[in-house]
């Protein structure tokens, strides 16, 4: 046990430095679980030899999530925790084993960010009555008690700077307005389309933009403030699922549909990066769009070459070194028998859960050197016509 608590002020130590300066990260990997274990070095291993972190991430598939994966296996690693990361992969079945693998193994903390959150409930319930504290990872679980910590970027900035910068990128009345969100399953995509909303609500009441591909949210555009219930029914007309397909069939569906006053020069709301390139791609075929305006998030690899070559409009800098490093100190303070800082609670309908947040970064062709090259997290060589 001496030992134990000697590893873990070691860890809180060598994660505090970290917090301070991370190394870059790296998009690239293929394995589906991988397990960190210095061998040889007493102090990176736990004292009852059992896992100490699990962590649960939604898909490989999405370069987001890639992202977070590197900066887990670089942080605990370096840290000198056991841990696993596990994909669910889109099924909320899937994640339940996960977690009742990690469970199995002794994991002491889950970091889990849930695929559907709601259906991740009961995954976290079993984890909570095993004992293990749960920190939700970047989407907020909710309906249950279960949910000790959640660590987040500011979702409802991440809408608002979206919405911002259509707004600040357009001149002129009646300009059509394309509207598109994440899934309804995940808390986020309500967060982010409210974020949104609070700043284009406004600018659809007084005539500058005019929504093109949503009869339900035209029915509510004299609302300044949505219950959940009505952002669910927008939602539920234009979520891309998050996936890449839904997002370019809708687009073209959208596309289909609209009359020549909604084509010509356009604003696209897109909620995050891989959703944004679909979507720019579609429209960018279509011979009656002379320009578009279109937001992302997550600044993706080829959303960053796409900004740069000037294919998408924006992209949201979430630094997953920064979500990371605050979950695995979170987790040794918990493994250290102390209370975690938060600044935040989050309600997720049952509970206020304590919650770390982190701030977003606007990336556009103007800053994109200075926020991601500059601050390692890419390298300049990963892409081409960087000026
Ligand atoms: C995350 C985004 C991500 C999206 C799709 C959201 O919960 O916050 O960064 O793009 O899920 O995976």
């Amino acid at each position: 046990m001496k030992k134990k608590l000697l590893s873990i002020i070691l860890a809180a130590t060598m994660v505090a430095s970290l917090l301070v300066g991370c190394g870059s990260s790296s998009t690239e990997s293929s394995a589906d679980t991988t397990t960190k274990e210095e061998a040889g070095d007493t102090t990176t291993s736990s004292a009852d030899g059992d896992l100490q972190v699990g962590i649960v991430l939604p898909t490989k598939d999405e370069p987001r999530w890639l992202q977070d994966q590197a900066q887990f296996e670089q942080i605990l690693g370096d840290a000198g925790f056991t841990n696993q990361v596990l994909f669910s992969q889109g099924s909320s079945a899937t994640e339940k084993t996960n977690v009742e693998s990690l469970i199995s193994q002794g994991i002491d903390v889950l970091i889990i960010c849930a695929q559907d959150g709601a259906a991740a409930a009961a995954a976290v319930e079993e984890a909570k009555d095993a004992g293990v504290t749960v920190i939700a990872y970047d989407r907020l679980i909710t309906g249950t008690d279960a949910v000790d910590y959640y660590v987040t970027f500011d979702s409802f900035a991440v809408g608002v700077a979206q919405g911002q910068y259509l707004i600040d990128n357009t001149t002129g009345t009646g300009v059509p307005l394309y509207l598109y969100a994440g899934a309804a399953t995940d808390n986020n995509a309500f967060i982010f389309f409210e974020g949104a909303w609070s700043v284009l609500q406004p600018k659809i009441a007084d005539g500058t933009f005019v929504i093109a591909n949503s009869s339900e949210a035209v029915a509510l555009q004299d609302k300044a403030e949505l219950t959940r219930d009505e952002m669910a029914t927008i939602i539920g007309q234009i979520t891309t699922d998050w996936d890449f397909n839904v997002a370019k069939s809708k687009a073209e569906a959208h596309l289909t549909a609209a009359s020549a006053d909604m084509k010509g020069d356009v604003r696209i709301l897109a909620p995050n990066d891989g959703t944004a390139r679909s979507i720019a791609d579609v429209f960018a075929a279509d011979t009656d769009i002379t320009s578009y305006v279109v937001t992302g998030q997550d600044s993706e690899k080829a959303s960053v070459q796409y900004v740069i070559d000037g294919k998408q409009s924006m992209t949201v800098f979430k630094d997953t070194r920064t979500l990371a490093a605050d979950s695995v100190a979170m987790a040794v303070s918990i493994l250290n028998g102390e209370t975690p800082a938060t600044d935040t609670t989050y309600n997720n309908e049952v509970i206020d859960v304590p919650a770390k947040q982190t701030d977003i970064v606007v990336v556009t062709q103007e800053n994109v050197q200075a926020a991601l090259i500059d601050s390692g997290y890419y390298e300049a060589s990963e892409f081409t016509g960087l000026e």
